[in-house]
C-alpha cells in the first residue's frame, strides 16, 4: 500500500510539473510586459510599428471585441494564437488604452 502512495505522489509532482511549465507563458501578466514579449518584435517597442503596423489608437478604430478578436484570431499577415485566452483580454484591454 505504501507503494501506492509514493506512485501517487510522484504522479501529482508530475502533473503540476507540467503546469508550472506552461505557466512560463503566464509569466508576464500585464498588457504593458505581454506586449512586450509577444507583440513588440512586429509592432515596435513604443507601438509605432515595424514589421506590422502601428498600432497605436486603436480605440479609434475597433471595438475591444473586435480587437481582441483581431490579436485572439490573427490575420492574413498576423499569426494568431500567440497568447492565452486571459493574455489577450489583458493586452487587448491594454491596448484600448493607447
Ligand atoms: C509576426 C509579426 C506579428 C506579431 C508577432 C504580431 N503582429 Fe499584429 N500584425 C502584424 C501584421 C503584419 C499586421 C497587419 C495585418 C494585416 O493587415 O493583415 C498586424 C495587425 C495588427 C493589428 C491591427 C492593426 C490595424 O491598424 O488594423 C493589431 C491591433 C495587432 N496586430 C496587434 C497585435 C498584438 C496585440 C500582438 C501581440 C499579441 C501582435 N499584433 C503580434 C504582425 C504581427
Amino acid at each position: 500500500m505504501k507503494q501506492l502512495w509514493i506512485v501517487t505522489a510522484l504522479a501529482i509532482l508530475v502533473v503540476t510539473g507540467c503546469s508550472s511549465n506552461s505557466a512560463n507563458n503566464k509569466a508576464a501578466m500585464d498588457g504593458e510586459s505581454i506586449y512586450a514579449n509577444k507583440c513588440s518584435a512586429c509592432h515596435g517597442e513604443n507601438l509605432k510599428g515595424a514589421v506590422g503596423p502601428a498600432v497605436v489608437n486603436m480605440a479609434g478604430k475597433y471595438s475591444e471585441k473586435e480587437l481582441l478578436k483581431l490579436i485572439t484570431e490573427g490575420t492574413a499577415q498576423m499569426p494568431g494564437n500567440l497568447l492565452t485566452d486571459e493574455q489577450s483580454k489583458i493586452v487587448t484591454e491594454w491596448l484600448m488604452e493607447h
